[in-house]
């Protein structure tokens, strides 16, 4: 079956599939968004709906530009609606049963020369590829949240993605607007690597009693030039999302203590306080 390259799915529709979404419908890409219910691609519809609304009261589209990249947008409950699209882009909770599962399904729902992009923040992008027989045409696509605002896009190789598969999402990334670094699969690749410590040293300061959260934060910022601090940039990611991180790069390093999670991070995850999706986490948010 042949597919269309200008024809973009994205599977999961909350932080980051909806952003992911908004962005490949604003470098005009037909798009694609898939949820198991019609309440969360609505919800994710929603704040695409409210995000260029804002763009467009602070004068950077036009209301006829807001409604092209709207009239690009498409929700959808089947994932056989997905089989002539060039390029699929996972977004769903990072649990590496339920993705090998839906690379599963995306492989025999899509065309053969579809490319399943993942967007794992610390999973193994060959152990999902897999789950597919395709694996040459999967890889790794790491976008950064908020995706409209953050540039950077990770493009994962995994063990058996081919150089054409690196070559063709490359591209379209830079048609995305958004800025490609290659990187191999290692465990977190190279930003999720990196960013661990300055969550987990963050969260053992105020295990200690050595500071309080708000300090910690401000000091990062202000001392750091950090845009944010960790326990903020923690409530925004979501804590679940980030616990799961941490605990998948944890078991990947074969328990090296530098990246043991913090008791902290599971009671929170256990309570239900995820950040701001929640309206409660390090701080509390709105009225939620
Ligand atoms: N949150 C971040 O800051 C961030 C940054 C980079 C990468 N990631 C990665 O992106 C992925 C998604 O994270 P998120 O923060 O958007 O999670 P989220 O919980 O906000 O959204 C996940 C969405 O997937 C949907 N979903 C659940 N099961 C599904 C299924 N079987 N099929 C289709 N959709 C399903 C849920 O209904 C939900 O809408 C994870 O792998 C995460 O590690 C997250």
């Amino acid at each position: 079956m042949s597919v269309n390259p200008s024809k973009i799915g994205v599977l999961g529709a909350g932080t980051m599939g909806a952003g992911i979404a908004q962005v490949a419908a604003q470098a005009g890409f037909d798009t694609l968004l898939y949820d198991v219910s019609q309440e969360f691609i609505d919800r994710g519809l929603g704040r695409i709906r409210t995000f260029l609304e804002g763009s467009r009261k602070r004068g950077k589209l036009s209301a006829e530009q807001e409604q092209q990249i709207l009239a690009r947008l498409k929700g959808t409950l089947k994932l056989e609606d997905f089989s002539g699209v060039g390029l699929v882009i996972e977004a769903v909770p990072e649990q590496i049963e339920l993705k090998r599962e839906i690379f599963k399904k995306l492989d025999a729902a899509c065309g053969i020369e579809t490319i399943l992009a993942t967007n794992t923040s610390s999973f193994s992008v060959t152990v999902i590829a897999a789950a597919a027989r395709r694996r040459e045409r999967v890889l790794g696509l790491h976008f950064f949240n908020p995706p409209p605002l953050m540039a950077l896009v990770e493009v994962v190789q995994g063990e058996q993605t081919g150089a054409a598969t690196m070559e063709t999402a490359t591209e379209l990334v830079r048609r995305m607007g958004k800025t490609p670094v290659a990187a191999k699969d290692t465990p977190g690749f190279i930003v999720n690597r990196i960013a661990r410590p300055f969550y987990n040293e963050a969260l053992r300061i105020l295990n200690d009693g050595g500071a309080t959260v708000e300090t910690i934060d401000k000091v990062m910022k202000g001392a750091g030039g950090f845009p944010m601090g960790p326990f903020e940039l923690m409530d925004l990611i979501g804590i679940d999302i980030n616990f799961a991180a941490t605990q998948s790069l944890f078991e990947a390093f074969f328990h090296d203590p530098r990246f043991r999670p913090s008791p902290i991070q599971q009671r929170m995850f256990l309570a239900g306080n995820l950040g701001r999706k929640t309206g409660r986490g390090f701080y509390t948010y709105g009225d939620k």
